[in-house]
């Protein structure tokens, strides 16, 4: 490329997120994509992602490119999702609690205990009601593209944690939902909208007492240093989205989206079966971090978080989630 078209590019690409060069000799217009999210790149989410990146130049010989911008160099979902809004950014990734305050589908997944078995979660996100669910905030500018499995999250701290009544006085890093924040505060414990970025700190100052994630996410911040006793209560299953900013996404050819979506499906795939050595090889790691992992009695966080569920069937809208999720096979 000469200078002066170098310079032409970089101007074109910095004008607007999404930059579109057509040749009418090839069949997929050229597009580069920006994606910026809040995790780790070693974080299997970041290498679905990658993959999805590499399937997308291939399937568009090079014509379609994704570039992903991890570790929350653009900041924490709320910002991204903003950014998605303005038209600054192309696609994210945001937890499903972080969709909540978007479309009330979402809060399903902040309700604790909710899922039979790992079957009855994957029929869910991958079946009808997660289809139906991902279309739910186009009226706020973005939709979801791809669901990824995330584990189950469960409580940290800097002291053991065995029953609900340990909980008590705590306080505790939540993604400040309504939901969330009525979940710490049944048990007794104290929440803190603190941003992903910067729990570790907050932990290491005494800022909080615990947090709450999976093991993939406790190990890849190092909150593990800092929060050694790992409570394995396992109150919810909150999957991440690959969200996309609906301006973007219709203003793209059926081509391109095919392309897309047949890589965002692949990518869901491969993040699936990465997951689970994922989370077996967090725990291995913690424990030589020199984490404890505690047992503990489920059915007694699980009896005094039912309140929510109270609050749940009073809400019309989200009743009706909680029944077509109910309804699903756990088969
Ligand atoms: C998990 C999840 C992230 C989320 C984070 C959090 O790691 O995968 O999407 O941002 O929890 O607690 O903020």
């Amino acid at each position: 490329m000469t200078l002066k078209l170098k310079t032409l590019a970089a101007s074109l690409l910095l004008a607007a997120p999404m930059a579109m060069v057509s040749f009418s000799s090839l069949a997929v217009e050229r597009v580069t994509l920006k994606l910026a999210h809040n995790l780790d790149n070693s974080h299997v989410v970041h290498k679905a992602l990658a993959e999805m990146a590499k399937e997308i130049d291939t399937a568009s010989e090079g014509k379609m490119k994704l570039r992903i911008y991890p570790g929350g160099q653009m900041g924490g979902p709320r910002e991204t999702l903003e950014m998605l809004q303005n038209g600054a950014l192309d696609m994210t990734k945001a937890s499903a609690s972080e969709m909540e305050p978007f479309a009330p589908a979402y809060s399903i997944f902040s309700l604790p205990y909710l899922f039979k078995n790992d079957k009855h979660f994957t029929n869910v996100l991958y079946g009808q009601v997660g289809q139906e669910m991902m279309q739910e905030t186009r009226d706020k500018g973005f939709i979801s593209l791809a669901s990824y499995v995330a584990g189950t999250r469960s409580f940290y701290a800097n002291k053991a944690i065995h029953t609900p009544a340990d909980m008590k006085g705590l306080k505790i890093r939540v993604v400040a939902t309504p939901t969330t924040i009525k979940l710490i505060e049944l048990l007794g414990a104290a929440p803190a909208p603190i941003p992903f970025g910067e729990v570790y700190t907050a932990l290491q100052q005494g800022v909080i007492d615990g947090a709450e994630n999976n093991e993939p996410s406790y190990v890849q911040t190092r909150h593990v240093e800092v929060a050694k006793f790992y409570a394995e209560d396992q109150h919810t299953a909150v999957p991440d989205y690959l969200v996309v900013s609906t301006k973007v996404w219709d203003a793209l050819s059926d081509e391109q989206r095919n392309i897309i979506t047949t890589a965002a499906k692949h990518s869901e795939e491969y993040e699936q079966k990465l997951w689970a050595d994922e989370v077996a090889a967090s725990r291995k790691k913690a424990q030589e971090n020199g984490a404890t992992f505690i047992q503990v009695d489920k059915e007694a966080f699980r009896n005094v978080l039912t309140p929510l569920y109270d609050d749940f069937k009073n809400d019309p809208q989200r009743a009706e989630w909680l029944k077509k999720i109910e309804a699903v096979s756990d088969q």
